[in-house]
């Protein structure tokens, strides 16, 4: 039997910010290592479904060569647990809502983070209300993040 195709959820708050910064970097990173992998990401609250990225997080992006103007906001539901193998979320706020949602024999569910030697149960820092600078982390953040997962899934 084949292994499935890997599909991968990023999911933080509002899909605004981090989540959608943490999709852009593992797009990147999963064609450079030539992985075949569907990434979506979302976000646990409904305040920006149908929306782009917050302005900040687009530039930010954009500093990167990456456009991601035309993502838009989604809520994560139950359904994803089926639709991906992997549910990976920026914090740990979030991943308990995850925990609670998530069906038995769902997708495999983790912390960015985790994958990241020596950054086990650390959060990817909400950057929504934060200076600007505070995206710069951010992407530092979901970049380690998104490297250390495709390393992971490319020794499959
Ligand atoms: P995100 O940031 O979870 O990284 O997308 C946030 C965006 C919006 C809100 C909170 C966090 N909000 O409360 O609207």
């Amino acid at each position: 039997m084949t292994a499935r195709r890997p599909a991968i959820l990023f999911v933080c708050l509002g899909n605004i910010c981090r989540s959608p910064l943490a999709e852009a970097a593992f797009r990147r990173e999963a064609e450079r290592a030539g992985l075949d992998v569907e990434v979506d990401s979302a976000g646990t609250g409904p305040w920006h479904v149908d929306e782009p990225p917050d302005r900040r997080a687009q530039e930010t992006a954009r500093r990167h060569g990456i456009d991601i103007s035309g993502y838009r906001g989604r809520q994560v539901g139950r359904a994803d647990f089926a639709r991906f193998t992997h549910v990976v979320a920026l914090d740990r706020d979030n991943l308990a809502v995850l925990e609670r949602m998530r069906p038995e024999g769902g997708a495999a569910l983790s912390l960015l983070l985790d994958h990241v030697p020596g950054r086990a149960g650390e959060a990817v820092a909400d950057p929504y209300y934060g200076a600007d600078a505070a995206f710069d982390e951010t992407w530092a953040d979901v970049s380690a993040g998104a490297r250390a997962l495709v390393a992971l899934l490319a020794r499959r």
